[in-house]
C-alpha cells in the first residue's frame, strides 16, 4: 500500500524554485543519508516545478532542460534508488506549471509512461493554467489513472489548493496526498493560519489518504524562495518547532523544504526527533482533538490531545500570545475524570524527559510566545 502512514521526504521548491539543478538534488540526495534523515523515515526526493524545457519534443514528450539536468532523469532516478530512496517529479494538470512550463493537461497518459520509464516513484500535481472549460475531479482522476496504468508504482500527490474541497473526493480519485491551502512561506502567521484553516478536515486522512497543509519551512531562517524571495524574513526555532510539531500532530505529510546540506543542528535535530515522527506516523492516523474549544474566554492557546495506537495519546499545547504563558488540560475534557481511578503517566516528547505519573486532575505547562509543548501520555493507576 503506497501512503500507508503520512509520507516523508524532500522537495526542491521552498528553497530553490527555479534554480533547482542535478547537483542541488543529487546533494540533497546525500544529505538526506548522510546527516540521519533517511533513518529517521524521510524517502522522497522530490524535484518541484521548473525542471523542464518550455516545449515538448517532436513526439509531444516532455524534455529535462539539459543545462538544469545533464544526464536527463534517469540518471538522477537511479542515483536517488542507488542510495534506497525514492524519486518524484512534477507536472500540472492544467496546460501550463505554475512558473510556465509544459503541463500534463491533454497529455496525462503520455506523461505517466514517461515518468514510469524514467523511474519516478512520485508525482506533484499542480493546478495552475487549468482551462474554464475542464471538469476539476476528472482531471485528478484521469492523471491517477493513468500512472496506474504505467506499470509503476507512483504516489500520486495532487495540489489543487483546496479547490472544491478535496477532502471530500480526493481519497475516492486515487491520490494519496493532496494539498488543502494556498502556499506557505516562511512566516509564522503562514503556516498557524494554513493549519487552523484545516482543523476540521484532518478527520478525513487516514492510511492511503492524507491531507497535506504543504511542505516544511523549518530551519529556512527567511533564506530561499518561499522565504526572502517572497518578501519574508523567516521563524524563530521556537516558530519552527511549533511548525513541525503541528504538522506531526495533525498526521500530515512531512515534505522538508529547507536546504538539508546546510541546516543548524537545532532543525536537523527537530526534523529528526523520533518521538515526534512515531507520533506523526501512528498507523491509526487519527486528527487531534481540541480540548479548549469549550472555553468561554478567548485565549490564544491551543490545547490538543491526539488518539494514538496501544492506548498511548499526545498532547500539545500551542501558545500563540507575545509572551510565555501557562497551558493546562483538565483530564476530564479528554475523558477521563478524576472518580475513574486512572490517571495519565506523561513524558515531554521534544525533550525525552519522563515526568511521571500525575496525581491531579490536570496537567500543566509553560509555554514559550508562539512555542509549543507537546507530551506523550499513558494510563496509570491513580
Ligand atoms: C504552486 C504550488 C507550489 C509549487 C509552485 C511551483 O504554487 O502550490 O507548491 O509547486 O506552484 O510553481
Amino acid at each position: 500500500m503506497l501512503a500507508k502512514t503520512p509520507p516523508m521526504g524532500w522537495n526542491s521548491w521552498n528553497t530553490f524554485a527555479n534554480k533547482v539543478n542535478e547537483e542541488i538534488i543529487l546533494g540533497a540526495v546525500d544529505a538526506l543519508v548522510e546527516k540521519g534523515y533517511k533513518d529517521a523515515g524521510y524517502e522522497y526526493i522530490v524535484i518541484d516545478d521548473c525542471w523542464s524545457l518550455k516545449n515538448r519534443d517532436k513526439d509531444g514528450k516532455l524534455v529535462p532542460d539539459p543545462e538544469k539536468f545533464p544526464h536527463g532523469m534517469k540518471y538522477v532516478a537511479d542515483y536517488v534508488h542507488s542510495k534506497g530512496l525514492k524519486f518524484g517529479i512534477y507536472s500540472c494538470a492544467g496546460v501550463r506549471t505554475c512558473a510556465g512550463y509544459p503541463g500534463s493537461y491533454g497529455h496525462e497518459y503520455t506523461d505517466a509512461k514517461t515518468f514510469a520509464e524514467w523511474g519516478v516513484d512520485f508525482l506533484k500535481y499542480d493546478f495552475c493554467f487549468f482551462p474554464k472549460s475542464g471538469d476539476n475531479k476528472n482531471a485528478y482522476l484521469t492523471m491517477s489513472m493513468a500512472l496506474k496504468a504505467s506499470g509503476r508504482k507512483i504516489l500520486f500527490s495532487a495540489c489543487n489548493w483546496g479547490t472544491d474541497e478535496p477532502w471530500k473526493w480526493m481519497r475516492s480519485v486515487g491520490v494519496h496526498m493532496y494539498r488543502s491551502t494556498g502556499d506557505i512561506y516562511d512566516n509564522y502567521k503562514s503556516f498557524t493560519d494554513i493549519i487552523q484553516s484545516q482543523e476540521e478536515n484532518f478527520c478525513m486522512s487516514a492510511p492511503g489518504c492524507f491531507n497535506d497543509p504543504d511542505m516544511l519551512i523549518v530551519g529556512m531562517h527567511g533564506k530561499g524562495h518561499v522565504g526572502e524571495g517572497c518578501g519574508y524574513e523567516g521563524c524563530t526555532e521556537t516558530e519552527y518547532e511549533s511548525h513541525f510539531v503541528r504538522w506531526c500532530l495533525c498526521s500530515a505529510p512531512l515534505m522538508i523544504g529547507g536546504d538539508i546540506r546546510n541546516m543548524s543542528p537545532f532543525c536537523e535535530k527537530l526534523m529528526q526527533n523520533k518521538a515526534l515522527i512515531a507520533i506523526n506516523q501512528d498507523e491509526e492516523a487519527r486528527p487531534p482533538y481540541r480540548v479548549d474549544a469549550t472555553s468561554f474566554q478567548w485565549s490564544p492557546k491551543e490545547i490538543f490531545i491526539k488518539h494514538l495506537s496501544n492506548n498511548r495519546f499526545a498532547i500539545a499545547f500551542f501558545n500563540h500570545a507575545d509572551s510565555e504563558t501557562e497551558c493546562q488540560i483538565f483530564f476530564q475534557e479528554a475523558g477521563v475524570p478524576y472518580y475513574c481511578g486512572v490517571t495519565f503517566d506523561i513524558t515531554d516528547a521534544i525533550s525525552g524527559e519522563h515526568i511521571g505519573v500525575i496525581d491531579q486532575d490536570y496537567f500543566k505547562a509553560s509555554v514559550p510566545s508562539h512555542g509549543c509543548r507537546i507530551f506523550t501520555a499513558e494510563f496509570a493507576k491513580r
